[in-house]
């Protein structure tokens, strides 16, 4: 049986309790299934000078190989290319880009570094599965270096539309590398479509039957495999003992009946100041709710020495005490702000003791914390999810109350129309919702995707 290979930037701490990135979680479930190799930066850096030594460590089924990286690598390559060029672009914001030319040597560096790493761990049967943005141009190192493997590429984040795709000035040379893969994933059709358009119109390929895609001389497999989570295993965490006393706590000595929840990386992508605008003008329109709703969003740093990201930090302390000061009294504090990771237990518990689930990203690939708010909710009175129309998650995810992020009103009506529905909508829609991220679960798409990977079309296999 060929042992699976899963490579990606960061390789999580599988008995860690804290997670911050749905990434982490569902390959780490993926993983512990089948058994094999993650491999990927042990987050440390180091002195340049010697190529770094691969550190392995069993764990169960599962052997984790790390190499650290030099600051200058993690300038460039983590902090630059992926996070100031890669990530604005793939989440539609240009106005954010940040191009300094060492940043595209920095990106080829390291994933050479990662494939020289890899390569003498590799048995020819072996099957490789590549992660994110930080992983474009993996296979295209690992192919110089002779491997013959099957390679296959899963994107987490959206893939943008190509007229935005060339702003990066080396995005022919990535999406050229990307087609030494032999299959391309995306979180949605939406991707593939931007994806084909770009084939199509700038890179002088063709889009064939059966999700194959032709240019640059090779023909590959791309198409959607949308990301779910393990359900039961996030039901189970909210259901437990510990959960009901997390719940209790939440309810305890307040006046406050109902809470609205957001759990959300602190990143500009994840619409925050428009959602605390909207939480605002919610408690404008309706004093009804005073002193009864409380918004809680915890927002767990991420990415500090980008100026973006401190940047909208900055924001949403102003706003979050705008808000309080404004709304807030002895016995109530309208909005909740903790800046800080938790435990997956604790948001489970959380997301169940939450009448509204609020997930409304500007732009993402897919949203876990969605299906996750979904799986967390009791069936027979069930929460509801606001979701916004530009997750990916809402391609699956109909039955949410559907939202334009950018419609501050559109979401302050959702708030109310969440909170005043009734128990028979809520539970219509929530078991429509369950039962499809029950179908399409983290073990689906693993399953769909190695599938495609290993049989592949003649054509990639020859
Ligand atoms: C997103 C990305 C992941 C990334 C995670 C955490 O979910 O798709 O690839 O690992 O954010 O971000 P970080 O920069 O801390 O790894």
């Amino acid at each position: 049986m060929s042992r699976l290979i899963i490579v990606s930037n960061r390789v999580a701490d599988l008995e860690a309790q804290v997670q911050s990135g749905g990434l982490a979680v569902a390959l780490g479930d993926a993983l512990r299934t089948v058994g094999g190799i993650w491999f990927g930066w042990d987050g440390k850096l180091v002195e340049g000078g010697e190529p770094a030594a691969v550190s392995k460590n069993e764990n169960g089924a599962v052997t984790t190989a790390t190499i650290p990286m030099t600051e200058r690598d993690y300038e460039e390559y983590y902090l630059g290319f992926a996070n100031k060029v890669l990530w604005p672009v793939c989440h539609y914001r240009l106005d954010l880009v940040h191009f300094e030319p060492g940043y595209f040597e920095g990106y080829k560096r390291v994933n050479c570094n990662f494939a020289t790493a890899l390569a003498p761990l590799l048995a020819p049967n072996d099957v490789v599965w590549a992660h994110d943005y930080h992983l474009i141009s993996f296979a295209s190192e690992l192919r110089a270096l002779g491997a013959k493997q099957r390679l296959g590429f899963f994107l987490h984040i959206p893939f943008p539309p190509p007229e935005l795709l060339q702003a990066i000035p080396t995005h022919e040379w990535l999406v050229e590398a990307l087609f030494q893969f032999d299959v391309i994933g995306f979180q949605t059709e939406n991707d593939v479509s931007n994806f084909h358009r770009f084939i199509e119109n700038h890179a002088d390929g063709e889009i064939l039957d059966d999700d194959r895609v032709r240019a640059y001389g090779r023909t590959v497999i791309a198409r959607a495999f949308p990301i779910g989570i393990d359900v039961d295993e996030f039901a189970n965490a909210a259901q437990t003992p510990e959960a009901d006393s997390q719940i209790e706590r939440l309810n305890r000595r307040t006046v406050v009946r109902s809470h609205i929840i957001g759990v959300d990386r602190l990143d500009y992508t994840k619409g925050l100041p428009e959602r605390f605008k909207a939480f605002r003008k919610f408690l404008e329109m309706h004093p009804e709710h005073w002193k009864a709703v409380t918004l809680m969003q915890i927002a767990p740093p991420t990415r500090i020495e980008v100026e973006a990201y401190a940047n909208i930090r900055e924001e949403l302390e102003g706003l979050s005490g705008a808000i309080n000061g404004e709304f807030g009294d002895f016995d109530w504090t309208p909005l909740r702000y903790v800046h800080r990771a938790m435990p997956r237990d604790t948001l489970a518990a959380l997301f169940r003791g939450s009448e509204v689930g609020l997930v409304t990203p500007l732009r993402d690939g897919m949203n876990l914390v969605a299906k996750e708010y979904v799986a967390a909710q009791d069936e027979e009175d069930p929460g509801v999810l606001v979701l916004s129309k530009f997750a990916g998650a809402a391609e699956e995810l109909e039955e949410a109350l559907i939202v334009n992020p950018y419609d501050i009103d559109d979401m302050a009506n959702a708030m109310q129309t969440a909170l005043r529905m009734p128990l028979e909508e809520r539970v219509e829609r929530h078991s429509a919702l369950i039962s499809r991220i029950r179908t399409h679960d983290v073990a689906f798409w693993r399953k769909s995707f190695l599938k495609v990977l290993a049989e592949g079309a003649p054509e990639v296999v020859a």
